[in-house]
């Protein structure tokens, strides 16, 4: 049989020679992260997974891919694991996230390093990401088992049926992340999954294998036993369906597109899923909302990840009365962006992360001009940069005959539109088939908390951009309409990778007639019983 190192012989770091690496990774770091993905030794025939630099599109290495034998072994390594790990103490198995959420923190420079490397993006935005792994463990650490506690509701018959609530893991969860997140995508999902009892096989995003490893790497050296968390690098649709058939419940985060094909996988089995999925968030300028602070948000809301992020801003309604003023100081500010690759903090707005990414946004911004949208900044490529880097675009006069009126870009590609009255900003943000995220500012915080909770959508920002309600991890996530299905942080993200289990105990008398009592005189027993109990506040 061949040896654990046979499957990595295939592994090559660069493209016949050294690739430019960051200061904290070397070829035989990379070679040793590749030993944290589970791969089933007794498969011969492997594809092969390159993964690029967006910065530079130069080979960082070609690592074997994932074969849905390797998801079958991975399944049956992580339901052994589980049986046990479920049997141990919420506390036991915090300690872990907590040592993990030190370590993510300690080991910060490597993890930026390779998020920077696989996706393209800034260190700053790279930055959000470790911050959010450390938030979510955090919070799961300390808060998860409240929300799993048993519980103790009135029973049918008040102190005669005792009523226990349980909340029992749902076993192996499967999760596909995407790569414009890497490291986030790759684990936070998996946090909360792993506390509630379960085992996790996760499927990285092809183009960000090595961060998906890094995140793995350190939660195995913070203490979670080997066997209840596998990364398996590789094709979607390849290991996707593998995946699907032998998990016990789904988490995906990516394209509406295949969310959908996800669902009706999973519903075929009748497991549960939970979908994080596209947006094109509506971002709203009241006429009171302070200019300056409204255009700041604004940057960070469409340029973060240089827009490749789901909860990020594409339709800016700004009212009239500010509209040429938002304009003007919006230009100016993007114009004085610093727009780059390089690991130094000092860069405002990083690349694209592919080639399919820059098509896209090229695609829409092209037939956006084509009918007659107005550039007011950007609207083109910056090859000069590198391979994948698109100018920060701004866009008015957008019409609904346009394919980014209504289709998510995903990209630095944002429409301003003006407007006249508050209802009709509320109107125009609820024109879409999404229901992810927005932003609503104004001087008066009661009057954006009004338009806010007549949004729909999962989550809003007043006076603030994703990174409020993204960054308060006790509170849930996710997204209305066709941005998904199910939440992420809160109690809501723990408990859907459980399954309730209600106990009922009876004790002393039976429920039915006692002692030669007639059927009819117990149900008119039962029937004044159930007058009197709503009339007892204690007992209803
Ligand atoms: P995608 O939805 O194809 O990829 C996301 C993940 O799903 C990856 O791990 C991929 O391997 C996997 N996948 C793809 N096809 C699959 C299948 N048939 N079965 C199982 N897994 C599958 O997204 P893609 O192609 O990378 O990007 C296309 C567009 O999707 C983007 O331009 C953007 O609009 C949107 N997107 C949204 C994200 C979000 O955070 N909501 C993240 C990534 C993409
Ligand atoms: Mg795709």
């Amino acid at each position: 049989m061949p040896t654990a190192s046979s499957v990595l012989d295939a592994l090559h770091i660069g493209n016949g020679h050294a690739p430019t690496l960051p200061d904290s990774l070397s070829p035989d770091r990379l070679r040793e992260l590749a030993k944290v993905a589970t791969y089933n030794e007794r498969t011969q025939e492997r594809a092969s997974l390159v993964v690029k630099t967006p910065f530079t599109d130069e080979t960082v290495a070609s690592l074997p891919a994932g074969s849905p034998s390797d998801v079958k072994e991975a399944f049956r390594r992580a339901r052994i694991a589980q049986k046990v790990w479920a049997t141990r103490p919420y506390r036991e198995r915090a300690r872990i996230f907590k040592r993990y959420h030190d370590l993510i923190l300690e080991r910060n420079k490597e993890a930026l390093d390779l998020i920077q490397l696989e996706s393209g993006k800034t260190r700053y935005d790279a930055f959000l990401e470790v911050a959010d792994v450390a938030l979510v463990a955090r919070y799961y650490a300390y808060h998860g088992a409240a929300a799993l506690a048993k519980s103790h509701p009135l029973g049918f018959v008040p102190l005669l049926t005792s009523v226990e609530i349980n909340h029992a893991p749902v076993g192996v969860v499967g999760i596909i992340a995407p790569w414009n997140y890497p490291l986030t995508m790759a684990i936070t999902d998996a946090i909360p999954a792993l506390l509630a009892g379960n085992a996790v096989v996760v499927k990285p995003a092809e183009q960000t294998p090595f961060t998906a490893l890094l995140a793995a790497e350190l939660l195995f050296e913070a203490g979670l036993p080997r066997d209840l968390l596998h990364m398996i690098p590789g094709d979607g649709p390849t290991l996707g369906p593998t995946l699907i058939a032998n998990a016990d419940y789904v988490h995906f985060t990516g394209s509406t597109e295949v969310g959908k094909l996800i669902a009706q996988q999973t519903s075929q089995r009748l497991i549960g899923c939970s979908l994080e999925l596209g947006g094109k968030n509506p971002f709203i300028v009241l006429e009171d909302a302070d200019l300056d602070k409204a255009v700041g948000g604004a940057m960070k809301d469409c340029f973060g990840s240089a827009g490749q992020l789901c909860v990020s801003a594409e339709r800016l309604y700004v009212h009239a009365s500010l509209f040429d003023d938002f304009v003007e100081r919006f230009k100016f500010k993007i114009e004085a962006l610093k727009i780059g690759p390089g690991f130094g903090w000092d860069i405002d707005m990083g690349s694209l992360a592919s080639d399919e990414q820059l098509e896209k946004v090229t695609k829409h911004v092209k037939d956006a001009k084509s009918k007659g949208a107005t550039v007011v900044v950007g609207g083109h490529p910056l090859p000069h940069l590198g391979p994948y880097f698109y100018a920060p675009t701004v866009l008015t006069g957008v019409t609904p005959q346009m394919t980014l009126f209504a289709e998510e870009t995903f990209g630095p590609v944002v429409s301003i539109y003006p407007f006249n009255q508050d209802d009709e900003a509320v109107e125009l943000a609820n024109s879409t088939t999404y229901g992810l995220n927005a932003g609503v500012w104004s001087a008066s915080t009661s009057r954006a908390q009004a338009v806010a909770r007549r949004l729909e959508c999962g989550t809003v920002n007043v006076n603030e951009c994703y990174v409020a309600s993204w960054g308060s991890t006790a509170a849930p996530m996710g997204g209305r309409k066709e941005s998904g299905l199910g939440r992420r942080h809160g109690p809501e993200g723990i408990l859907k990778y459980t399954e309730a289990q209600t106990i009922a105990t009876q004790h002393l008398l039976p429920i039915g007639p006692i002692g030669g009592m007639a059927v009819e005189a117990f149900a008119g027993t039962i029937l004044t019983g159930l007058k009197i109990l709503r009339r007892l506040p204690g007992l209803r």
